[in-house]
């Protein structure tokens, strides 16, 4: 079988370590073993309110990011989910055979429509499907995510299985990938939650854009726990282990090494040495953000060329999807 990775983000507000640890950094490793796509998922992100000026900064910051994290057009196919309009079509499709029960247990749609009270769309209830056609388009054989999209990944997995009894053998079931540490980084002001990009205070976060000054503020910041004590453990102190996780993705050190490092230094050094780490590790990318958004030209050739690839491969799958499903004449 051949091998093909597919992997995503939102264009909503920054994009953070957790993102970066959590998914992208896995995917610049990946495309030095298979074909790769990454997209940019506008369509997911209008599942919420969105101001159009802000989200097409957002699309063309996010192209940066990737490209500032290591991905390589050379390699990777990078392009605009709304680009490439199969994605919609499929989704519908997909969306007649998904079970409304189905959807409705799933845990991010809870989480947001919680929040969000009266005020939901139906895109945001029927979002996993928008995200099973994007994977299942490709015939992607595995998705590299963080661990908060597991349950979507085994939503696309259901109907990619559905669809293949009731239509015929048609798509790839995909598998995910996640990493061993740094699937979900929790939140630096709230180690009980996840980071995320929608947090209240920007204090949960250390987005790949933050200034130097802003990294070391936050991290001085950052909850501890009680005891005092530097060793990894998420049950008992999560929110050390949470620091140690940050400080192994940047540094390399195991979090043994990290434990015999510190003993009996306290929080102080060690939250010193991890600002200085994770400093070292953002700088250059939030330099190189800068520099490719300084040239829309050069990142406007990668993104058509990423649409002309993707486009190619969609076309021809929903040829076969709509002959499968008797659409047409
Ligand atoms: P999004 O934009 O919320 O997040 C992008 C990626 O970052 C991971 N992630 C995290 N990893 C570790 N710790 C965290 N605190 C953390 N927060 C986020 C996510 O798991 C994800 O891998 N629905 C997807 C986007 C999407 C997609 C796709 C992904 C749309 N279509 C097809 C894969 C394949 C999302 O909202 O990710």
């Amino acid at each position: 079988m051949k091998e093909l990775c597919f992997s995503g983000i939102q264009p909503t507000n920054v994009v953070h370590i957790g993102n970066y640890i959590g998914a992208v950094k896995q995917w610049a490793d990946m495309q030095h073993r298979y074909p790769c796509m990454f997209c940019i998922v506008d369509l997911h992100a209008i599942t919420v309110p969105q101001d159009p000026a802000t989200l097409r900064q957002n699309n063309l910051r996010l192209a940066s990011t990737y490209l500032a994290c290591g991905l390589d057009p050379k390699r990777s196919h990078i392009f605009l989910q709304s680009e490439v309009a199969e994605h919609t079509e499929l989704a519908w499709i997909l969306g007649t055979i998904t079970k409304i029960a189905e959807l409705e247990r799933m845990t991010q749609f809870k989480d947001k429509s919680i929040k969000r009270g009266e005020n939901v769309g139906v895109g945001l209830f029927t979002y996993p499907a928008l995200m099973a056609a994007d994977i299942l388009l490709y015939d992607t054989t595995i998705v590299p995510v963080g661990e908060d999209q597991l349950q979507h990944l085994e939503l696309t997995r259901t109907v990619a299985r559905r669809f293949n009894q009731q239509f015929g053998e048609t798509f790839i079931v995909p598998k995910s990938l996640v990493q061993e540490t740094g699937a979900r980084i929790m939140g630096l002001d709230d180690p009980t939650g996840k980071m995320s990009k929608s947090a209240k205070s920007s204090l949960n976060y250390i987005a790949l854009t933050d200034s130097d000054e802003d990294i070391l503020k936050k991290i001085k910041k950052a909850v501890t726990d009680s005891d005092g004590i530097i060793a990894y453990d998420p049950l008992t102190r999560p929110a050390v282990s949470n620091l140690m996780t940050l400080f192994h993705h940047a540094t390399g050190i195991t979090m043994k090494d990290l434990t015999a490092q510190y003993e009996g230094k306290g929080y102080g050094a060690f939250k010193q040495d991890l600002a200085d780490a994770l400093i070292a590790m953002i700088k250059p990318i939030r330099e190189k953000i800068e520099h490719y958004m300084s040239d829309p030209a050069s990142l406007g050739k990668i993104l058509d060329a990423g649409r002309d690839e993707a486009k190619a491969l969609a076309e021809a799958k929903m040829k076969i999807v709509r002959e499968r499903v008797g659409l047409g004449r």
